[in-house]
């Protein structure tokens, strides 16, 4: 049998959006509540099977804390497929994802395929993503308010969604990048996340 195809992946997003866990749920199958932040980089391999095609992928799953930028670009150079990875409970995340996506464009491979992934998936209840449809009885409005924006986003931040999924895939679709939703938690679009680059990736 042929040799399989060695593909070299990068992680990058914010700190906490849950790089590591993506890769420890395709790599192993687990989900760890409290993963510890990663330090510097972790390496892993996984196999993805293309109809009669095997990808052995390396995946370098860089820190995402600010203090660990500068190395980024040790571990984005020369890969062929970047998975950029924001929280769906955390808009700032999303800018983050946005300005790495500007750097990869710049400094790396210009055949880079690039995966923006919306992560948490798990955490985004049906009824946030529905609560304007269908309904004939708007909710009702307050009186008065005479308090300005004390209302933050504290709130919820960590909690539910707070990146709708069309605005993200809108972005993605025009800057010519793979979207996807996904919880490391459930599994749900981890494996399609890989297999999607897989099938984007020019292999000959
Ligand atoms: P750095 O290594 O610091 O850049 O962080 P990271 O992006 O690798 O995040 P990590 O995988 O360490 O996850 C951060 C926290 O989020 C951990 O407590 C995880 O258990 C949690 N987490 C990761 N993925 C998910 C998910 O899909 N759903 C939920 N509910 N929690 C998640
Ligand atoms: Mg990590």
């Amino acid at each position: 049998p042929a040799k399989p195809i060695q593909i070299k992946v990068v992680l990058l997003g914010e700190a906490a959006v849950g790089k590591s866990s993506l890769v420890l749920r395709f790599v192993n199958d687990e989900f760890q509540e409290n993963k510890e932040p990663t330090i510097g980089a972790a390496f892993l391999t996984q196999k993805v099977r293309l109809d009669d095609t095997v990808l052995k992928l390396d995946i370098w799953d860089t820190a995402g804390q600010e203090r660990f930028h500068s190395l980024a670009p040790m571990y984005y150079r020369n890969a062929q497929a970047a998975v950029v990875v924001y929280d769906i409970t955390r808009s700032s995340s999303l800018d983050r994802a946005k300005s790495w996506i500007k750097e990869l464009q710049r400094q790396a491979n210009p055949n880079i395929v690039i995966a923006l992934v919306g992560n948490k998936l798990d955490l985004a209840s049906d009824s946030n993503e529905n609560s304007n449809s269908g309904s004939n009885s708007p909710a009702p409005q307050p009186e008065e308010s005479n308090d300005t924006n004390e209302e933050e986003a504290a709130d919820t931040e960590g909690q539910s969604r707070q990146v709708a999924t069309a605005t993200a895939r809108t972005y993605a679709e025009s800057m010519g990048l793979l979207f996807l939703e996904a919880s490391a938690k459930t599994g749900e679009g981890v494996v399609e996340t890989f297999t999607e680059i897989a099938k984007k990736l020019d292999l000959n």
